[in-house]
């Protein structure tokens, strides 16, 4: 693996909250694309256990499942620990050394005005989210980022601030702090290179109740649903409203059961819909069926993958071990010259500081 591409390739970096099984939302909208990256570039994804710790640490009761679970999905998925670095945060300990020392430099005018950060307290009741950690939560994502000089963060539009945040104290720190080595700092290197962001393109997807797919609304299809359960889900579905009896036509460009057929449908199922759609030639119960063919064609080969890894979580916790050891070797080369910049390198005799 030491051969020159894979030495030149550009270094994408992203991670999830352990938020439990991972959705068709979760999927569509981040995994699947991940799974296509892993190929192209030189990749890393982490489980972000601290970042569910930051509105969940009154009760860190499923953070272990939860992160079983991602892990789980994420193999079903596709993502191959041959082709990328899959770890979780808390494993790679490091990332909470870059946090602190960031922190040192990071005006708290910056968190405040975060979008995320009054959004989140205001919308998230129950949980008392007036916190240090809270607040310090786009700062741990920096951290994340940055101590892999990463190229690329793929990430939705909901994180695209969170990336902004980290540009700026990446800036804020290379103004205050210049790579050592002469020769790198000529070719305009800097310790902390500022990451794009590689924009992640949505589909709009449709939970079960017609609003968009979100945990929070409880009308998710889950990577997991067996075929019965999907077929259960998409069953009461609304459909275009204008087609109150059967005899009447309809649209499935108004209607959230036409937006499923665009997201996993073939091109002949989707030409069948408007057809029978549109001349009352088919019903909602026959296009819903059609609608859940679809997503368990997609769903089959990820169960099956997955599967082979539930029987085996000995092997899940292996693959998360080798990860963190190849992330915190790649994170320590930074780390060191961070530590350089900030007058932490040496101990007292001149030794090495690890
Ligand atoms: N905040 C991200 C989310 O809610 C998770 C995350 C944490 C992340 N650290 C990251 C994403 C670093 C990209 C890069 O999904
Ligand atoms: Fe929607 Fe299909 Fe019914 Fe048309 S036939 S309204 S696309 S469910």
């Amino acid at each position: 693996m030491s051969n020159t591409s894979s030495a030149q390739k550009k270094r994408v970096l992203s991670g999830m909250r352990p938020t439990g099984k991972l959705h068709l939302g979760n999927y569509m909208g981040a995994l699947k694309n991940w799974v296509g990256l892993q190929d192209k570039y030189d990749c890393y994804f982490f489980i972000a256990v601290w970042h569910a710790l930051t509105t969940d640490y009154a009760d860190p009761s499923q953070v272990r499942e939860n992160t079983l679970d991602v892990a789980l999905d994420w193999l079903g998925a596709g993502l191959d620990p041959e082709k990328c670095v899959i770890f979780a945060q808390n494993q790679v300990k490091i990332h909470a050394e870059l946090h602190l020392l960031l922190s040192m430099i990071t005006p708290l005018g910056w968190l405040e005005r975060v979008p995320t950060y009054k959004e989140q307290q205001e919308n998230i009741t129950g949980k008392d989210l007036s916190t240090y950690g809270f607040l310090g939560y786009p700062l741990l994502q920096a951290a994340d980022i940055l101590i892999y000089q990463a190229d690329y963060v793929p990430v939705g539009q909901d994180q695209v601030a969170h990336v902004e945040l980290t540009r700026e104290v990446a800036r804020r720190f290379n103004q205050f702090y210049k790579v050592q080595d002469a020769d790198r700092r000529a070719q305009g290197a800097e310790i902390l290179p500022e990451p794009q962001v590689l924009l992640t393109p949505s589909p709009k997807l449709p939970g079960t109740d017609g609003r968009k797919m979100s945990k929070s609304y409880g009308n998710t299809v889950l990577l997991t649903d067996p075929e019965p359960v999907v077929r259960q889900k998409l069953k009461p579905m609304v459909t275009d409203p204008a087609r109150v009896r059967r005899t009447d036509p309809g649209n499935p460009d108004v209607c959230p059961v036409g937006d499923l057929h665009k997201v996993f449908s073939d091109q002949e199922t989707i030409a069948k819909v408007y057809a029978g759609c549109t001349t009352a030639g088919i019903g909602c119960i026959e296009c819903k069926g059609w609608a859940a063919d679809s997503i368990v064609r997609e769903l089959v080969p990820i169960q099956e993958r997955r599967s082979k890894y539930e029987q085996n979580p000995q092997l899940v916790q292996e693959i998360l071990n080798a990860g963190s050891k190849k992330a915190t070797e790649r994170a320590e080369q930074t780390m060191q010259e961070v530590r350089t910049a900030m007058g932490l390198a040496e101990n007292l005799v001149g030794e090495t500081v690890r």
